[in-house]
């Protein structure tokens, strides 16, 4: 398969985004140019070690740098203040210094955690990304974003740390759940329709690819989603205006997760059900056309990004949108979609949320 290297521009970096296969044993070659490291630390999960670790050390040793491999417990709940001091600790009693870096060899958490060391570590150390989820190689790897979760809500202490160099193995993702696959998907969704019509019609023409795995589908898919979010990211790094549009169906998708419980309801199918609520709310809104609607839930179906059955209080959402940090002043946001491509974000008062999640929640089972 051919490989393809999109640039990421902003104003605190440029770097390469390489999609390909075989990209684990090509590390190594593909730093070279880029660094005088002596050292590397590797940071990954419990289970994706297994799978590329000796892989990725291999390639790198190649090339004459020295690992060290910090395993963490894989998950969410990985994501924390405590893990990051722990890892802090650990790399820097493996002697690195400023010129060295770090890896992060995993999906979403990985990749938010491991950057973050590499953002404090000597205030600021080479950081890599080595994406091995959907998700993460769609979305979460490009554009700078690292930190961890607090006790009072995910996300909340972090920094903007460019990578040097991201490497997308579309092989590698082929071993994850098929919920994973879902949270991969969703992201895949929500670039096509806030991108506009033709990475939309694509995903349409090609959804049986996305859902089957196909590799040239997938792909092609990461590379349209990586070309996107280096669009967006180019144009604004710091989330001050267009950024915002990445958080598409997950006003909802957020709060679904947090009043379910972490975990209960898969990621995609939350944001998938962010989607099809926020493109309602449009209708409402903005008098967007509700044949949008129906077309954006035809593709989710055929995603296997099922509707969600479980019926939440809707009191309980609308509190748990409002104490997400992308809520401003009091105020909830929402990216309102009137058609692939053109969209807006805007404040709902809480009265029209209230309403809206009414509608939502009657049309769901028992909880
Ligand atoms: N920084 C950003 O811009 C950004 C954007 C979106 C999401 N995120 C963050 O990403 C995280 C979610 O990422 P995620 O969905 O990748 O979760 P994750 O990193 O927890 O990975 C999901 C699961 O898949 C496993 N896994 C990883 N690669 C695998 C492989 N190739 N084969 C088999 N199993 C594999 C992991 O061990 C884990 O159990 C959240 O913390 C979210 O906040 C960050």
């Amino acid at each position: 398969m051919e490989t393809r290297a999109v640039a990421v521009r902003t104003p605190s970096g440029t770097y390469d985004v390489v999609i390909g296969s075989s990209l684990m044993a090509a590390l190594g070659g593909l730093l070279r140019p880029l660094t005088d490291a002596r050292k590397y630390a590797i940071i990954t999960d419990a289970n994706v070690a297994p799978l590329f670790a000796d892989t990725v050390e291999t390639s790198l040793r190649a090339q004459g740098f020295e690992c060290a491999r910090l395993v963490v417990p894989p998950g969410e709940a990985t994501k924390s203040w405590s893990q990051a001091g722990e890892l802090l600790e650990r790399v820097a009693s493996e002697g690195l210094d400023r010129r060295d870096g770090v890896i992060a060899l995993g999906g979403g958490v990985i990749g938010d955690l491991a950057g973050f060391v590499a953002a404090t570590y000597l205030r600021g150390v080479d950081f890599v990304q080595v994406p091995t989820t959907l998700l993460a190689q769609v979305d979460s790897s490009v554009g700078g974003k690292t930190g961890v979760d607090l006790r009072a809500g995910k996300n909340l202490a972090g920094a903007f740390k460019q990578p040097i160099l991201v490497t997308a193995d579309t092989e590698s993702v082929r071993s994850l759940s098929p919920s994973e696959w879902a949270s991969g998907l969703a992201e895949v969704a929500k670039s096509a329709v806030i991108e506009g019509e033709e990475f939309l019609g694509w995903i349409e023409s090609r959804s049986e690819g996305l859902a089957d795995r196909d590799a040239q589908v997938v792909s092609e898919a990461v590379r349209r989603c990586v070309e996107f979010k280096s669009r967006v990211v180019s144009a604004d790094e710091r989330e001050e205006g267009v950024r915002e549009c990445l958080n598409y169906g997950h006003t909802l998708g957020h709060a679904i997760e947090n009043v379910a419980g972490y975990g209960t309801v898969p990621h995609g199918v939350a944001v998938a059900e962010g989607m099809r609520f926020a493109a309602e709310m449009a209708v409402r809104v903005c008098g967007a056309d509700p044949n949008f609607v129906e077309r954006q839930a035809r593709v989710l179906d055929k995603l296997g990004l099922r509707t969600l059955t479980q019926r939440l209080d809707a009191k309980e959402i609308l509190r748990a949108m409002h104490s997400d940090k992308k809520s401003r002043g009091g105020v909830v946001r929402f990216v309102l979609p009137e058609q692939p491509g053109v969209w807006s974000c805007r404040a709902v008062d809480d009265g029209t949320i209230e309403e809206s999640l009414e509608v939502w929640a009657s049309s769901k089972g028992r909880s």
